[in-house]
């Protein structure tokens, strides 16, 4: 079910995303810094590529490159197979959205005019540009009340969302986000995160996302890029390959201590083996002789453990959603529970079973084999 932006005139969005590829890139500023050294990486069409690395290793130049704000001092970048090199400025950044820490929003202009920006500049109506904002605002999360307002009158979380929905403005094939969600508290950053995926989803952009935060990006991406300090790539891969096959000693240290657990986010819950035969309804009598049983209401919904030992309380429970969030959300399930067990629920909240301690240790053990 894949929409166009104009609502159905126009192509749709993803027949005209871009491939981006870098063909050994290097940037050595004036004074004599080496930025970027020797980049190849290539941004797929309708992908989410991922630039991480720590602070100075060349992400924003690389990301600048691309819409000539910077130019390559070797190398080259193209565009669908056309070095960008050749294009005039102006005329490629038509077709490149761009979107920056603290959203760079004009203070004095409104927020229905910041997000037309671009619209304006390339001689829309005023109608149609607002009226092209107004959706826009409604399509990124923001209340259409705020519309009439100045940016400083938005909180930071809102301010961004501005900035994602006026880089879209003119519905560019190629989006480039440079630590967008830096600035923001860790809730507001993850409601704006989920938020990109869910619009991803629908648009299909390709889109290269720089972050020095490398649970963001291996939450977003579908490829991640890491970088080492130099400008020197490291490692490309899917956040999976990442995780499990850190090439070299600095990027493991780079994805962090903790990398076993998170990988676990790849793995699927689908095939988890669930008991439906711990869970009883309210107010009947407990009737097998489990230490742990789970407690729903007439409608399947969970309410909480019963153990035997403390006959009349229920204790708390974690819920995942068996086969669509994984087993690191499982494994959290069962670890807020005393009884140890991962109540599994539909897209509903309904229950449909109990992955008790041995399912999810053997599918700990598979997991361990991938
Ligand atoms: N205009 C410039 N002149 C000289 N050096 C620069 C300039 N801009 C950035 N650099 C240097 O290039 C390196 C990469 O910078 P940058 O691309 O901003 O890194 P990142 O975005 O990964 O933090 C850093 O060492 C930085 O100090
Ligand atoms: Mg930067």
């Amino acid at each position: 079910m894949r929409r166009s932006w104009h609502g159905g005139r126009g192509p749709a969005t993803s027949e005209r995303s871009r491939v981006i590829t870098f063909d050994a890139v290097t940037k050595r500023y004036p004074d004599g810094t080496v930025a970027v050294d020797s980049l190849s990486l290539e941004a797929p069409t309708g992908e989410i590529t991922v630039l991480v690395g720590p602070s100075g290793c060349g992400k924003t130049t690389s990301l600048r490159m691309i819409n000539r704000m910077i130019d390559a001092s070797e190398g080259r970048i193209l565009l669908d197979g056309t070095p960008v090199q050749g294009i005039d400025p102006p005329t490629l950044r038509r077709g490149i959205g761009y979107v920056i820490q603290q959203a760079g929003l004009f203070p004095h202009r409104k927020i229905v005019d910041n997000i037309a920006t671009v619209p304006y500049l390339l001689g829309w109506d005023r109608r149609k540009a607002r009226s092209r904002a107004m959706e826009l605002m409604e399509r990124v999360g923001l209340d259409p009340s705020l519309a009439g307002r100045y940016p400083f009158q938005l909180s930071g979380g809102q301010q961004q969302r501005v900035g994602v929905a006026r880089a879209l403005a003119a519905d560019p094939p190629v989006l480039l986000m440079d630590e967008p969600f830096s600035a923001v508290d860790p809730i507001v950053r993850t409601s704006l995160q989920e938020e990109l995926l869910r619009l991803q989803s629908e648009l299909r952009k390709t889109i290269v996302f720089v972050t020095h935060d490398i649970d963001e990006a291996v939450k977003l991406g579908d490829r991640v890029a890491v970088l080492r300090v130099g400008g020197r790539l490291a490692q490309v891969a899917d956040p999976r390959t990442l995780l499990t096959e850190p090439a070299d000693d600095f990027v493991r240290e780079f994805l962090g201590h903790d990398r076993g657990i998170r990988r676990l986010q790849f793995v699927p819950t689908d095939g988890l083996r669930l008991r439906t035969d711990l869970t009883v309804k309210e107010g009947a009598g407990r009737g097998v002789s489990e230490p742990w049983l789970l407690v729903v209401d007439g409608d399947d919904r969970p309410l909480g453990w019963a153990s035997g030992a403390r006959p009349g309380e229920l204790e708390r429970f974690g819920t995942f959603v068996h086969g669509r969030d994984s087993m690191r959300a499982a494994l959290d399930a069962a670890l807020l529970s005393p009884s140890g067990c991962a109540v599994a629920v539909d897209e509903g909240g309904r229950v449909v079973g109990v992955a008790a301690r041995e399912s999810l240790d053997q599918a700990l053990a598979e997991a361990a084999h991938v």
